[in-house]
């Protein structure tokens, strides 16, 4: 106990009981001399214990009309956790029951009241109170240690996460820079010997014109020479390190210009292009001729995937750091982005979905599950590159059902992201 004396409440109506009581309590706790106070009723003892704090209190069973356990019940109703002792004058094994029910701490049968049996019931209450006090407080810092655990475990998940996108992110950026490199030179390889084929080709054409049936040959040769090209083209541009041209951009003004050429073709077709874009977006420094290719390749993408109708959202919008985790907030134009904001670009299908065991080589060069004649599988690789060229990430999301998302996340703050080329110029010609 903190205090210096032990602070007794005793409630007991007969004077001479009380009086005994006290002289015993009094008797038995010579280490710790009690300040003892005194209640003959139910009302003037819970008057008592609802204004001062008692260290312990005892109550006696016959209390006027009601009994100790009914006042003990009704401290108890109250939050009042002190160590309690029921006294009473009938060795009665049922009001001992009773009494530990309701929440006494001990017991005590008056008749074998003594100094040396009332020190150590006492002492045996405060104990036992003690106890279940630390307990109670050992369980509430569990308690508390056990959601700071959680939630660490939960932010620990979360950067778990982040740290595997990103991962994903290099893994996949080495892969295609490695590939790129490796394009680079077999395109060049490829390119002087299929010039002299072509060459070849177009002197047979030209000297044998007689000859049906070979001019035919000639023919499926000249066209396999053009798929070759448009191969290397593909990924000449994949691997490419050429000019660019970076221009003060409203992206919205681009994608209008794009959208406005597939949206009759797309209706054509079935599909009803939906444009949310976000009022004041700020410009950004693009390669709009990139980046033209990237919406074109996602938009077509989509068209393939929507044969027989369906729904394109395009959506731009900006995203600040502290709402980066996808909580969107469209429109927002931040006039002094953080390093982490970003411009998001999202185009939206109510196609097929990207089965999961695509969508982790979808990126990948002549990744496609389109027919020959159809697809090379370089657009993705292509618009990958570009965007990350631009310091920005492209993504795509789909459970595989229900449509597919590509977003394209470009830095708000262009100035102090180091790895995107050198954009404070407001126009620059350079390689990226
Ligand atoms: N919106 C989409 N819905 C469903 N699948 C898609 C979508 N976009 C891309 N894909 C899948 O990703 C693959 C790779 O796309 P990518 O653009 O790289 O190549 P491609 O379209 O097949 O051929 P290319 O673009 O070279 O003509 C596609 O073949 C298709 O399986
Ligand atoms: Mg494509």
């Amino acid at each position: 106990m903190e205090t210096q004396t032990l602070k007794i409440l005793i409630v007991d109506d007969d004077d001479d009981d009380a009086y005994l009581t006290e002289d015993l309590v009094r008797e038995g706790l010579t280490d710790l001399p009690p300040d003892i106070d005194r209640a003959r009723s139910h009302e003037e003892a819970l008057q008592l214990l609802a204004k001062t704090t008692y260290d312990l209190c005892m109550l006696d069973y016959r209390l006027g009309e009601g009994t100790g356990i009914g006042l003990l019940r009704a401290v108890r109703s109250q939050k009042i956790t002190i160590p309690i002792i029921l006294l009473t004058g009938q060795g009665d094994q049922e009001i001992a029951v009773e009494a530990m029910k309701s929440c006494a701490n001990d017991y005590i049968v008056k008749s074998k009241l003594s100094c040396e049996l009332l020190n150590k019931s006492i002492w045996h209450a405060i104990r036992l109170y003690r106890e279940a006090e630390r307990r109670q407080n050992t369980e509430k810092m569990l308690k508390k240690s056990h959601q700071e655990l959680t939630l660490a475990h939960e932010e620990l998940q979360a950067s778990l996460a982040k740290l595997k996108t990103a991962q994903n992110q290099i893994l996949r950026s080495e892969k295609l820079a490695g590939i790129g490199r490796l394009a680079a030179g077999v395109c060049h390889e490829i390119l002087n010997p299929l010039n002299i084929i072509s060459g070849h080709t177009q002197a047979l054409q030209m000297e044998r014109q007689e000859d049906q049936s070979l001019l035919e040959d000639l023919g499926s040769v000249t066209e396999e020479i053009h798929r070759i090209e448009k191969i290397i083209s593909g990924l000449l541009k994949f691997s490419r390190k050429g000019d660019v041209e970076l221009k003060q951009t409203d992206i919205n003004q681009e994608l209008e210009s794009v959208l406005s050429i597939v949206e009759r073709e797309m209706s054509c077709e079935g599909i009803e292009v939906i444009k949310e874009f976000a009022s004041d977006l700020p410009k950004l420094l693009l390669d709009n001729d990139r980046m033209r290719q990237v919406y074109l390749n996602i938009i077509n993408n989509a068209k393939f995937a929507m044969a027989g109708g369906g729904k394109l959202t395009v959506r731009t919008q900006v995203l600040e750091t502290k709402s980066f985790s996808r909580t969107e907030k469209s429109g927002n134009s931040p006039s002094n982005p953080e390093k982490d904001d970003i411009l998001r670009i999202s185009f939206i299908d109510t196609g097929p979905g990207i089965k999961k065991e695509h969508l982790g080589k979808i990126f990948d060069p002549f990744f496609t599950t389109k027919p020959e004649d159809k697809g090379t599988g370089l657009g993705l690789s292509v618009c990958y590159s570009i965007v990350e060229k631009h310091g920005g990430f492209l993504e795509a999301e789909s459970d595989g059902q229900h449509g597919t998302t590509f977003l394209i996340d470009l830095p708000l703050n262009q100035n102090q992201d180091n790895e995107s080329p050198t954009l404070s110029e407001t126009s620059k010609t350079g390689g990226i």
